[in-house]
């Protein structure tokens, strides 16, 4: 698959709209989820080589789950954030449970990339997205992001902790070190993804 091919497909305000936008629930999608701020749009950025995801300073930047088509079946999808704090509780509480929706439910949903800033991952809201995802028997890659923020030291010590912290989960999830603006991991999370896109 080439990734750089990726161009906008569809926003939707929720997961109601997507199945009504994307009827059938079929093909494979790549979902990126992770808490405002962790550096999802800018990693879709990195591996499609294109500005085709808003990135923001402010947290909250991507409100709405942003689709990407890579082919006639395959899709990456941009979540919104989690987690950010000015956000009223109750549309919080929704969002929590239209992406548990969207993860247990999503037949097409064919991995799942869950962004953490290498500085303080698997906070809860992370560890509730990948339990989701591996109780619906979808591959996880963990990308620990912003890893150009940490010497190389006390990046692997990181990535050493975390995939300690998730070997419960065997197989099923990954864990890399990530950065959109050095560059590092985007061989290996390519490969991932292109893995992923086997039907
Ligand atoms: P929401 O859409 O709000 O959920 O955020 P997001 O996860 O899409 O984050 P986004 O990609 O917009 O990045 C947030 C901020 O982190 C921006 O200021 C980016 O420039 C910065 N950032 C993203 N990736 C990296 C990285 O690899 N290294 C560094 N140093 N900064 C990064
Ligand atoms: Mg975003």
């Amino acid at each position: 698959i080439d990734f750089r091919k990726a161009e906008f497909l569809i926003s939707a305000p929720d997961i109601a709209h997507l199945n009504e936008y994307l009827p059938g629930d079929v093909g494979v999608e790549i979902a990126f989820a992770g808490r405002s701020n962790a550096g999802k749009s800018s990693a879709l950025n990195l591996l499609t080589e294109q500005k085709i995801a808003r990135t923001s300073k402010t947290p909250g930047r991507t409100q709405l789950i942003n689709v990407f088509r890579l082919d006639k079946h395959r899709r990456l999808v941009d979540l919104p954030g989690y987690g950010f704090a000015q956000v009223p509780l109750a549309l919080k509480l929704k969002w929590q449970e239209s992406l548990g929706e969207y993860l247990l439910k999503r037949d097409c949903l064919s991995g799942v990339v869950v962004l953490m800033d290498i500085r303080h991952p698997l906070k809860d809201l992370d560890m509730q997205m990948i339990e989701w995802a591996v109780e619906s028997h979808i591959p996880v890659l963990a990308l620990l992001t912003k890893a150009d923020k940490l010497g190389q030291s006390a990046r692997m010590k990181m990535v050493n902790e975390v995939r300690k912290k998730l070997s419960h989960f065997e197989d099923g999830v990954k864990v890399e070190p990530f950065s959109s603006l050095k560059g590092i991991g985007k061989g290996k999370v390519l490969g991932i993804l292109d893995s992923w896109c086997k039907p």
